[in-house]
């Protein structure tokens, strides 16, 4: 299968973008791997007509936004965040009537409709620097209600309108598993990523984005670590630090839309080209504004 798909991505001068969350085996024949930040940025960059996504919907649809130029094929139709979607266009006119200068900032994981409607666009690993240098003072966070009491925290000159998105896997990652795991591996850090409650990440030694976890993971002294995240990302923490050790909070943390993807869905795509994420010009021109306001302030 990786000869075929090697072959099929010459053909069709195709490109596959693959996020931490997914199988190590499809990880292993992306060509690029990342968290949404990098990905959304690598989008812009590559050079071939076709990007085969390998992850949730949202992440194909930010590629597509970006690039309406180029053909984005899902790698799994169905592979969809729930988060995405726990926000309301109505809730954001309702907090914009009430506060006139409020920033709309939303969070990518969010469909491009819920970005249609908002200001700017951040992920996990520039929100709080994005929102601190906002000129805007009242910020209505959404969807997610944990990302948004972190950055919150770090932030506290700002006035935060909270939503109640979140992420059931990350939910799932109680705080008593936490303490339970500190007491098993005691020379262990804690790893974390903001979408868990507030309660966990007080538990924790560090809180970042994917690719910030493994970063930190990596450059740490530390040979043992606990990680609050997605299985996923274990692949790339290994693959990096073969010496180190790395545990879960729980064997529940992984992400059954993920996890819809495998090496044989990678192939299927790249023979059909299908199924390509496709966009109303309308909605695709109103929801670049944000996400492009987002890769300018990164910067
Ligand atoms: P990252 O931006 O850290 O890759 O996270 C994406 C995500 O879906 C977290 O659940
Ligand atoms: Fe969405 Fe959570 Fe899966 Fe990330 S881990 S894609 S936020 S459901």
């Amino acid at each position: 299968m990786k000869d075929q798909i090697t072959k099929l991505k010459k053909e069709k001068n195709a490109v596959i973008l693959a996020h931490y969350y997914v199988d190590g085996t499809v990880q292993e024949i992306a060509d690029y791997v990342g968290d949404s930040y990098y990905l959304a940025e690598v989008a812009t960059k590559v050079q071939e007509s076709t990007i085969i996504f390998c992850g949730v919907s949202f992440m194909g649809e930010s590629a597509k936004i970006l690039n309406p130029g180029k053909r984005v094929v899902m790698a799994d139709q169905y592979a969809d965040c729930p988060m995405a979607h726990m926000a309301a266009i109505d809730k954001i006119h309702e907090v914009r009537a009430q506060y006139k200068d409020v920033a709309v900032v939303c969070y990518v994981n969010s469909t491009a409709e819920i970005k249609t409607a908002s200001d700017v666009c951040v992920t996990s690993s520039n929100a709080v620097n994005i929102v601190k240098n906002l000129p805007n003072h009242d910020i209505y966070f959404i969807p997610d209600e944990n990302l948004a009491h972190h950055v919150a925290g770090k932030v506290p000159e700002k006035h935060f309108i909270f939503n109640d998105g979140f992420c059931h896997v990350h939910k799932s990652i109680e705080a008593s598993e936490v303490k339970k795991a500190k007491e098993a591996y005691t020379n262990a850090l804690v790893l974390v990523h903001p979408e868990c409650t507030k309660d966990v990440l007080e538990l924790a030694d560090y809180i970042g984005s994917t690719s910030q976890i493994i970063e930190y993971a990596t450059k740490s002294d530390a040979k043992e670590f606990i990680i609050g995240t997605e299985m996923g990302i274990f692949y790339e923490l290994l693959l990096k630090n073969p010496d180190k050790k790395f545990y879960p909070v729980n064997p529940k943390q992984i992400c059954p839309n993920m996890k819809r993807i495998s090496i044989e869905s990678v192939l299927n795509a790249l023979k059909t080209l299908l199924p390509e994420v496709v966009l109303d010009e309308e909605v695709r021109i109103k929801a670049y504004e944000p996400l492009k306001r987002m890769l300018d302030l990164a910067k």
